[in-house]
């Protein structure tokens, strides 16, 4: 039988990677990480000096996309070919081109395609899958549809301080002009049908993590 699939989205500094990878190591699950993907595509098309608002420059490098990424939580990694990119992709460069690339619709057929079928051949009784479109694209029959937000204030502060190297103000408005243009493509800011959102703004890691795992309780 498929695995049982704990689909998470939201906006950046939700909190969202570090609360997915922790809940699949509580139930035993594997836990895919989307953004990855497209960052790595963007970490691709900077390798190549590929223009990431070329749209067709972009498809055209899916051709040659040789992506792995782990899916053990406690085994995290992304390659590209050879290249092991799992720190490269977080770099300020492949944040600002992500989303240049995560706009090309058939990019994003191309990566869904892969999401599940990563998602579908997991060796683990589940999976946590989290990104922008799992509730609502990648897996909108997931058996557990979370939505994770946060004030964009809480956002801005847990993400400047995971970012030493740049000023909070730089932090905060390279989020918010990700968000702005993520935002034109998928809607993460609010809950699809059916979706339960949990909003971690007066919540700390471990209470993000038993809130969420309350609602997966609930639905199964
Ligand atoms: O989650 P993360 O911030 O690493 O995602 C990086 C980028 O990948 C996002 O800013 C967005 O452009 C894209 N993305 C997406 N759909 C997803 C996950 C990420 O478009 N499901």
């Amino acid at each position: 039988s498929l695995p049982t699939v704990v689909a998470i989205d939201g906006p950046a500094g939700s909190g969202k990677s570090s609360v997915s990878r922790a809940i699949a190591r509580r139930l035993g699950f594997a836990y895919l990480d989307t953004g990855a993907a497209y960052r790595a595509l963007a970490w691709l098309a900077l390798d190549r000096h590929t223009d990431s608002s070329q749209a067709d420059a972009v498809t055209a490098l899916l051709k040659d996309f040789d992506y792995a990424i782990g899916t053990d939580p406690d085994e995290y990694f992304v390659t590209v070919g050879q290249t092991d990119v799992t720190d490269a992709i977080r770099s300020p460069e492949v944040s600002a081109a992500v989303s240049a690339v995560a706009r090309v619709p058939e990019v994003r057929r191309a990566l869904t395609d892969l999401f599940r079928s990563i998602a579908e051949n997991v060796d683990r009784p589940g999976v946590v899958v989290e990104g922008r479109d799992i509730t609502t694209i990648v897996a909108p029959e997931a058996e557990v549809r979370i939505l994770l937000t946060a004030s964009e204030e809480a956002r801005m502060a847990r993400r400047s301080a995971e970012i030493t190297t740049q000023s909070a103000q730089t932090v905060a408005e390279q989020l918010r002009s990700r968000d702005r243009a993520d935002s034109q493509v998928v809607d993460f800011m609010s809950a699809a049908d059916g979706v339960i959102t949990v909003d971690s703004t007066h919540l700390d890691f471990e209470q993000t993590i038993e809130a969420v795992i309350d609602v997966y309780h609930t639905r199964m």
